[in-house]
């Protein structure tokens, strides 16, 4: 039988990264952050001097990306590039280079090695979509645009950057609206995707409401 898969989809900081962690740690099984592979290329593409908008350059990056998941670091080659990844030029990078058939192509396989035994918790655009269209478990996991750039803001600050909360707010705007409207793989919620709306949810009644939809018990 297959390998369960639970798809976590939903817009940039809507808090969709924290929870498909939690739900992964407490079942016990796998984490894809689908995210970090489309910033990873965007970072490589960076330090290769290769346009983001360059498709078939950026499509061989994507393809050949040498990275790996240790310690709760992630490596391209030898070198831990959490921080130049997880900043808000390299979202734009990921959502700019996301736009492009050929690296959403390049990326299919790799986001699906993934899904190992017991079982997969994803996190991204078009989990339930596009890369695990069978799985057991998809959700849409949104907040309000305002309720996101906080949370934005909260985390940047507590990483010691600076950062305005009003840019904050147009740039989620933009990349939403960009991964809304790209012709492959867009931001949307599917007909068989639970809503959860966690505006006005904890992280831990967000996860709890994952695991019951699951059928597993937190
Ligand atoms: O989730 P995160 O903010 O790290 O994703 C960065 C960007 O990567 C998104 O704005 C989106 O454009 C792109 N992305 C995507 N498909 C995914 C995950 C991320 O296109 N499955």
């Amino acid at each position: 039988t297959a390998v369960p898969v639970i798809a976590i989809d939903g817009p940039s900081a809507s808090g969709k990264g924290t929870v498909t962690q939690r739900v992964a740690e407490a079942l016990g099984w796998h984490y894809l952050d689908s995210g970090a592979l489309y910033r990873l290329t965007a970072l490589a593409a960076r330090k290769a001097g290769v346009d983001w908008n360059n498709e078939a350059a950026v499509a061989h990056i994507a393809a050949h990306l040498p990275v790996h998941f240790a310690g709760g670091l992630t490596f391209l080659g030898d070198e831990a590039v959490d921080d130049q990844m997880r900043t808000e030029e390299m979202g734009i990078g990921a959502s700019t280079v996301g736009a492009l058939p050929a690296v959403r192509e390049a990326l299919l396989l790799r986001q699906r090695a993934f899904r190992q035994a017991p079982g997969l918790v994803a996190d991204g655009r078009d989990m339930g979509s596009v890369v695990f269209p069978d799985a057991t478990t998809k959700v849409f996991l949104t907040a309000s645009a305002a309720v996101r750039a906080e949370r934005r803001y909260k985390q940047l600050m507590e990483k010691g950057f600076s950062a305005k909360l009003q840019n904050i707010l147009q740039d989620l705007e933009d990349r939403d609206a960009r991964d809304a409207a790209r012709s492959v793989a867009p931001l949307r919620q599917e007909a068989d995707a639970k809503l959860l709306e966690t505006s006005h949810l904890t992280i831990v009644q967000a996860v709890n409401q994952v695991l019951d939809w699951s059928g597993n018990k937190a």
